[in-house]
């Protein structure tokens, strides 16, 4: 048996070989009955104050305990005799080391109790202890398992759990301090035998570089856990703010919705969804937007566990057009659950300005204004390319108005044979054209890029 205490000089670890014995009276009546004695050998943690050598015995009237073949007279300053159950040692000694025999007898018969008390400090080698042993760890493979990071409320244990002879005791670190627990319900005494430290619900504020020293009189081993206590969370992510529309967006020019996001999780997601009705629907957000169109950046510094964590969560729009008009839902997602938020879109198309000079527009410069404003309808949602239609419909009426305009030419001409007049009125054509083909191009275009959108547009 090893019990453990403490002592000015040192930890000292105290060996008691007990051996028990027991002689029955052969007489009739009750004889003394040994319930209970310490065992031949037992380990116990050095640094307790006290050490109790157990013979615990029923009936019996004379209760003796023996250092040595000396009676133990009481009352004595450091042994104390509790009648009939054990001797208590305080404050123990090397010199306590010695042969203790208790001999309980009533009339009718006797018992004893014989145990041997080695008090040895085990970091330094006093006693020759045979077959020395420096300190091994007895799990290195869970060891080597333990983990970087924790939740916080979790349980867990850093095991330092160690063999050696004499047996080893252990002091454990955080950092560079000795630590003896955090806790009001747990001592961790440097220099005993406390080579576990047990977790039941961990703190954030836990977390750091344990490291525990396990030494006897031949070795000294040590071993540092470095672990993270991370928040546990309880909390929904939250969404700030959300981009609003609060000026005309037009179609084929570029967008960013940001929307400033909340959560504690550093593995929080985002997404953001669109759908063509105005009305929010939380329980269809619609269709969900190609990732690759959204970006999110942390704000705070990750390593902050215990507090919020900002992101900054931006959707690129680019070449919008009007079928992107809608609802946009910017969701974030922790482990606890998942929220969002509704922002709405109109986009318009640019209203086109005639040309400053007004009088005359040639014909390459209105088709490739046509051009710029069906390019730039495209929106990201458009998934085709130049539909034939949409250049069809403004080249033919194109085509119709230069029919028709040499017709007009034609009959002038016929009234009229002055060539003056003739070159006078074809600027006046000219004119006449680029109003009536602006006004059609828009009149023409638009609707036909809604229908567009509404089947396309969603994809
Ligand atoms: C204790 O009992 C054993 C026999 O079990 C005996 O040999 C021994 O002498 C006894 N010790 C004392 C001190 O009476
Ligand atoms: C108790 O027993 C011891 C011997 O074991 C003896 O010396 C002592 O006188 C006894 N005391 C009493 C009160 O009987
Ligand atoms: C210690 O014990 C070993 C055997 O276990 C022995 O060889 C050695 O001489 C002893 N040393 C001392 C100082 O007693
Ligand atoms: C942990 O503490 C030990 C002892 O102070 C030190 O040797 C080790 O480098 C530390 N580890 C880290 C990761 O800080
Ligand atoms: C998202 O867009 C990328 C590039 O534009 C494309 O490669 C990918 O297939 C798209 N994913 C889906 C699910 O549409
Ligand atoms: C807009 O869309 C058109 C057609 O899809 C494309 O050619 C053009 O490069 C886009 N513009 C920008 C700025 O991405």
């Amino acid at each position: 048996m090893v019990l453990a205490f403490h002592r000015r000089s040192g930890f000292l670890a105290v060996f008691i070989l007990a051996g028990i014995s027991a002689i029955e009276s052969q007489q009739s009546g009750i004889a003394p009955d040994l319930r209970k004695s310490s065992p031949p050998r037992v380990v116990k943690p050095v640094g307790q104050e006290e050490v109790k050598l157990v013979c615990n015995v029923k009936y019996a009237k004379n209760y003796t305990w023996y250092k040595n073949h000396k009676k133990i007279h009481q009352p004595a300053d450091r042994y104390v005799v509790k009648t009939p159950r054990y001797l208590r040692i305080t404050d123990v000694l090397k010199s306590d080391s010695g042969t203790f025999v208790c001999i309980a007898s009533n009339k009718y018969g006797t018992v004893n109790c014989t145990i041997r008390l080695i008090v040895e400090d085990p970091t330094v080698s006093s006693t020759n202890v045979s077959g020395a042993v420096k300190p091994h760890f007895l799990y290195p493979d869970k060891m080597a398992e333990a983990k970087l990071e924790y939740t916080e409320r979790e349980k867990f244990q850093l095991l330092c759990d160690a063999k050696g002879t004499p047996t080893p005791t252990v002091t454990w670190y955080r950092g560079k301090e000795i630590y003896r627990g955090h806790r009001s319900d747990e001592t961790i005494t440097p220099g005993h035998y406390h080579y576990n430290i047990h977790f039941s619900g961990v703190d954030v504020a836990d977390g750091g570089n344990y490291t525990c020293v396990v030494k006897n009189s031949f070795g000294t081993l040590t071993h540092s856990y470095v672990f993270d206590v991370k928040e546990y969370i309880r909390s929904l992510p939250q969404i700030l703010s959300v981009w609003e529309q609060k000026k005309p967006e037009y179609a084929g020019t570029d967008l960013q919705m940001r929307a400033i996001v909340l959560s504690k999780n550093i593995n929080t997601k985002f997404f953001w969804y669109f759908s063509k009705s105005f009305v929010p629907d939380e329980t269809n957000l619609g269709t969900l937007i190609n990732q690759t169109l959204f970006e999110s950046r942390l704000e705070t510094p990750s390593h902050k566990a215990a507090s919020w964590l900002k992101w900054k969560v931006v959707l690129n729009l680019k070449n919008l057009s009007v079928a992107d008009s809608g609802s946009y839902w910017c969701q974030a997602e922790n482990i606890v659950g998942t929220v969002q938020r509704q922002t709405s879109l109109k986009v318009t198309t640019r209203p086109i300005t005639p040309s400053p000079s007004g009088s005359t527009v040639s014909l390459t410069s209105i088709s490739s204004e046509i051009e710029a404003v069906t390019q730039t309808s495209m929106g990201w949602t458009d998934r085709i390319r130049y539909p034939v239609a949409v250049i069809a419909v403004p080249v033919g009426v194109v085509a119709l108005l230069i029919i028709a305009s040499g017709l007009f030419y034609w009959q002038v001409k016929k009234g009229r044979a002055s060539s003056s007049a003739t070159m006078k009125s074809r600027r006046n054509i000219g004119s006449l054209q680029a109003k009536y083909v602006v006004q059609s191009n828009e009149y023409v275009i638009v609707p036909d890029l809604k229908g567009l959108g509404n089947d396309f547009g969603t994809n």
